[in-house]
């Protein structure tokens, strides 16, 4: 994997303070659909747990280098034993690491399009990869050589995503087995599922246990709206977490975030709300956009839909944020993409409907010339 300068300012949605200052608006006043979170969160338990834990030694002690009561709370809510559970700085810490296990098993191969950090944190270790057509409709890959469906590739670690990003294309856990005795590592994205209805029933978290060749990685940051409180979590096998552990710093993950997460996780109201608001309004918004002129959504079981354009959408996507205030990510970064497609993170009720009058008001406006 080359190193080159996109690695370091990854293009990423959610830059609603740098956008608001070019503009020359406030932050409150964009609608920003380019990063895919709750618009709704954080939840009012994560609030006032954070209010609490600056009362205690949170920040004014060193972190819990095991975080045995973060551990605890993992293992009891995935049912998992505690020593296959490792808290860290977002998935994208853990990302780092378990790319440098892949780097010493072969070539990688990666989703394309796909989350541009799995690169990123392959060419920390010299990692060699190359990519599996993970366009919305594509089958998963399949090793070279073995029988069965799917396009063929050649690797030993597979990484994939579930729900994917930003296909919001859903792998259902049978589907997912094959891979794990086919690849000799499997890195599975688990970001997006706590939102999705009945998504825990895909998770490969349950196979964990009985396979020492996989890697679950997960994400709070989307599930609560907290991109900044740094949240995330891996399961493996002890030996491999206990190896990562020794890589990396002494204290990855913030003591504030370590305190608030068991709270956060034993909130279930919090999650059946988020899943009902993404089972009521991602097909009900993608009815809407389909109904648009010369813009095609596909399906998704995530929070967020990605639409493909008849010709380019970046003068749509350009007319929306300059006249509208709304923001759509622009897909130009993700590999197999390009000017022709855009994801659209769901709203709110009345957000997707301020952003459905913002794009017939741009369509127009763009068709007039
Ligand atoms: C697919 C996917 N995985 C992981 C992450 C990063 O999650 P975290 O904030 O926990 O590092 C993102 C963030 O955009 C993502 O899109």
């Amino acid at each position: 994997v080359a190193m080159d300068s996109r690695h370091l300012l990854l293009r990423h949605g959610g830059n609603r303070w740098q956008v608001a200052a070019r503009l020359g608006c406030r932050p409150q006043d964009l609608l920003d659909a380019s990063a895919s979170l709750v618009p709704f969160g954080p939840p009012a338990s994560l609030s006032g747990s954070l209010g609490r834990a600056l009362r205690t030694p949170a920040i004014t002690a060193y972190p819990d280098r095991s975080h045995a009561t973060l551990r605890e709370a993992l293992a009891s809510h995935h049912q998992l034993p505690v020593e296959m559970l490792l808290p860290g700085n977002g998935a994208a810490e853990l990302f780092t690491w378990a790319a440098r296990d892949a780097a010493g098993v072969g070539v990688n191969v990666l989703p394309e399009p796909g989350f541009a950090d799995y690169g990123r944190a392959l060419a920390c270790w010299g990692a060699s990869a190359t990519g599996w057509n993970a366009m919305p409709g594509a089958g998963l890959p399949i090793r070279h050589g073995e029988a069965g469906a799917g396009v063929a590739v050649s690797g030993q670690v597979l990484w994939i995503c579930n729900p994917h990003n930003p296909t919001g294309q859903l792998w259902r856990r049978q589907l997912l087995l094959p891979l794990l005795q086919s690849f000799r590592l499997l890195i599975c994205d688990e970001a997006f599922l706590p939102l999705v209805p009945g998504g825990e029933d895909c998770s490969l978290l349950p196979l964990v246990p009985h396979h020492p060749n996989l890697v679950v990685i997960r994400s709070l940051t989307k599930l609560l709206a907290v991109p900044g409180l740094r949240l995330g979590y891996a399961a493996a096998q002890p030996e491999r977490l206990q190896r990562w552990s020794q890589w990396r710093d002494p204290w990855p993950m913030n003591g504030l975030a370590a305190a608030v997460a068991p709270v956060a996780l034993a909130d279930g109201r919090w999650r059946r709300r988020v899943q009902a608001w993404v089972a009521t309004e991602g097909p009900w918004l993608r009815t809407q956009l389909a109904a648009l002129e010369g813009l095609e959504p596909f399906p998704s079981a995530a929070n967020f839909l990605l639409l493909r354009g008849a010709a380019s959408l970046e003068p749509l996507r350009e007319h929306l944020e300059q006249h509208e205030r709304v923001l759509l990510r622009s897909c130009s970064s993700f590999k197999g993409l390009g000017a022709r497609w855009l994801r659209v993170g769901l709203q709110d009720r009345a957000g997707n409907r301020r952003l459905l009058r913002a794009m017939r008001r741009s369509l127009r406006a763009l068709s007039r010339g």
